[in-house]
């Protein structure tokens, strides 16, 4: 394309998206913009027009997407982008504008173009006026984060130039961004197609007074807002070429940083200081919002991906309770309770969601539901496996959005906005130390875990789990063997044998062990724990490296012979009903970590198997 690519500093960068349907025009607009600042040549905006009609998925409007280099491929299948860039500088600013398409799965791509957007041009038809479209649009950019929010009446020359049309999509505007906490909002009439308002203010529209489209995005203030906040750098990689080096790489989310200022790590409460700041391989002695670095600093901390380094004096919130606004995205409703993967700035935590409420995205009235779709947003709680450095997002997007992903597929399938902590005030103060899983462990001298012994009823899981106790406890761990006949003449002595009710078993056996797992414990579970599904959640209480499923691979003919209960032979003459392997099924696992096949050898080799894994997964020590 003949746009100029952006130069210069980052402070002349303007990043901004543009939201409306297909036919608003909003490629039209910025073609026109374009055009008019001679970015463009007459020639090539014609050809752009004549490609768009030929190609273009919009209806005849200039597809902004044809502006981007390299798509000929594309545009001749008609492929659309999810989000299409475009680049070009004025002699004032540079401007980077993402096009979301309005199609089915327009909160993905508004979110993708929001993410690093700072202004959002929301386009209006001014024969249609302000539609519920355009709520959604607009709600859903206040909740991206975005502060500043233009409201482009297009097509005014389709209402002869009314002063009244406009009026009216002025009034409504301004009503409907009001309570949503922009920063500024401008309503500005345009003709795309014309060029009124777009570089220069039209005289068809001599009764409005503010500026004209480019000139207000060349003008307005988008800039203070990263640099005001406190010091926030997300830890991306740990730097370590040799052992006199550590350094941290990151791009820093806000604030400024110079060498000798103290730092924290928040979700410890560890310090030090800068001891240098190294940038395209060179030593400098200050660091700003958007800079991309490797800091080292005075003490060797515990410092990994994923955690933040914040100033000491402005620290963020921690917890691993929150509330936040999602934004559903995958075709897969999002369910309350349901266990998914969030990626908060460079970390990701498992966590579990609980929906407060549903906001409806035009209205943004809220009502009790359980359950989301695509495109709808609800008020949630999460609880997450480990503690959050955050701040609020509305304070500062960096530190307050994450990724929702799904733990099976691993796809993106909602944006999460944190709104605040969930934690006891009294519970929060930064100087009181924190009483975790971390520091139980850490008095226990060990790796906490959950050993999952699954298999039939007789195949040895009670046997093998009570031999590797007994080796855990002599290598001095601390250790809890729970089984489905202790927890059965306790806890859940409610509870038979139905799927329902071995369903509701192994839930609360999971929470037991999650329970004993948070005070540092090595919980070893026994149950025959029959359901893929349901072991599969259990999973899902864990860390990934937590969690150790163990199948007690015994043939169902060995475990009737040995029939150490005399149960099977109950249940084959009919006396016992639902018996697992008889009249009722086992689900064997696909990718236990660990499959030990009874047959030909002793429980205490299986046992010292079981050891020999764990070793090698650094949850014991080697013997
Ligand atoms: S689970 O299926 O819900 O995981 P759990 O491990 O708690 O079962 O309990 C299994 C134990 O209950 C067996 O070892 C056996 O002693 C006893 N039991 C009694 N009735 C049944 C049955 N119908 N099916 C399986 N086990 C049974």
């Amino acid at each position: 394309m003949s746009a100029k690519p952006c130069e210069g500093p980052v402070k002349d960068l303007l990043r901004f998206i543009t939201c409306g349907s297909v036919d608003d025009g909003k490629s039209t607009m910025i073609g026109r913009m374009l055009h008019d600042s001679k970015l463009i040549r007459e020639d090539t905006f014609r050809a752009l027009a004549d490609d768009s009609r030929r190609y273009g998925t919009n209806g005849g409007d200039v597809d902004l997407a044809l502006m981007v280099d390299g798509l000929q491929a594309e545009r001749e299948q008609g492929i659309t982008l999810d989000v299409a860039y475009c680049f070009f500088s004025t002699p004032r600013r540079a401007f980077i504008v993402a096009d979301t398409p309005g199609h089915e799965q327009y909160t993905r791509n508004m979110a993708t173009g929001a993410s690093t957007a700072q202004l959002a041009v929301v386009l209006i038809d001014a024969r249609k006026g302000f539609l519920q479209q355009t709520k959604r649009h607009t709600y859903i950019c206040s909740l991206l984060g975005l502060k500043h929010v233009v409201f482009a009446v297009n097509k005014i020359d389709l209402v002869g130039y009314s002063e009244d049309a406009f009026s009216r999509i002025f009034q409504e505007a301004h009503n409907f961004a009001a309570p949503l906490g922009f920063r500024s909002v401008h309503v500005i009439p345009i003709s795309a197609r014309d060029g009124d308002n777009i570089i220069a203010r039209s005289a068809r529209t001599p009764w409005y007074i503010g500026p004209a489209l480019l000139p207000y995005l060349e003008t307005v203030d988008v800039y203070s807002d990263a640099l005001s906040k406190p010091f926030r750098f997300q830890v991306q990689w740990v730097n370590r070429p040799n052992s006199e080096f550590r350094g941290y790489a990151g791009t820093i989310a806000s604030g400024r940083i110079a060498k000798g200022d103290a730092v924290v790590v928040p979700t410890s409460g560890q310090t030090s200081r800068i001891q240098d700041i190294i940038s395209d391989r060179a030593s400098q002695d200050a660091a700003e919002a958007g800079g991309a670095i490797v800091l080292t600093l005075e003490d060797d901390i515990d410092i990994a991906r994923g955690h933040v380094l914040c100033s000491p004096s402005q620290q963020p919130e921690v917890t691993n309770r929150f509330a936040a606004h999602i934004l559903w995205m995958d075709r897969e409703p999002l369910i309350s309770g349901h266990s998914v993967l969030c990626r908060i700035g460079t970390s990701l935590i498992s966590a579990s969601i609980s929906i407060d409420c549903k906001i409806d995205i035009s209205t943004r009235a809220r009502s009790p539901g359980s359950s989301i779709g695509l495109n709808e947003v609800a008020f949630c709680n999460l609880v997450a496996a480990a503690p959050v450095a955050f701040d609020p997002y509305v304070d500062n997007p960096k530190m307050g959005a994450f990724v929702v992903i799904d733990r099976h597929s691993y796809r993106t399938v909602g944006a999460g906005m944190i709104a605040f902590n969930l934690d006891r005030r009294d519970e929060r103060q930064a100087s009181q130390p924190v009483v975790d899983k971390s520091v139980r462990a850490a008095l226990k001298r060990q790796k906490p875990a959950a050993l999952w012994f699954t298999g039939l009823s007789g195949a040895g899981k009670s046997t093998i789990s009570r031999l590797v106790e007994a080796r855990l406890h002599a290598a001095g761990h601390h250790t809890m063997l729970l089984d489905g006949d202790q927890m059965r003449g306790g806890l859940n002595r409610d509870l038979g044998f139905t799927a329902d009710d071995r369903i509701e078993n192994i839930r609360r056996a999971g929470e037991v062990a999650k329970l004993l797992l948070e005070s540092g414990l090595i919980v070893l579970c026994a149950f025959i724990s029959p359901y893929r599904a349901e072991r599969a959640k259990v999973r899902e209480l864990f860390q990934p490296d937590e969690f150790v499923e163990i199948f007690i691979d015994t043939p169902i003919e060995t475990c009737m012979a040995r029939d150490p209960k005399g149960l099977y032979g109950h249940a084959r003459s009919g006396e016992l009903t639902n018996f697992t392997g008889v009249d009722a099924p086992y689900e064997a696992p696909e990718a236990p970590e660990i499959h030990l096949r009874t047959a030909g050898s002793n429980p205490g080799e299986l046992a010292d198997q079981v050891m020999g894994v764990l070793a090698s997964r650094g949850l014991v020590g080697r013997s």
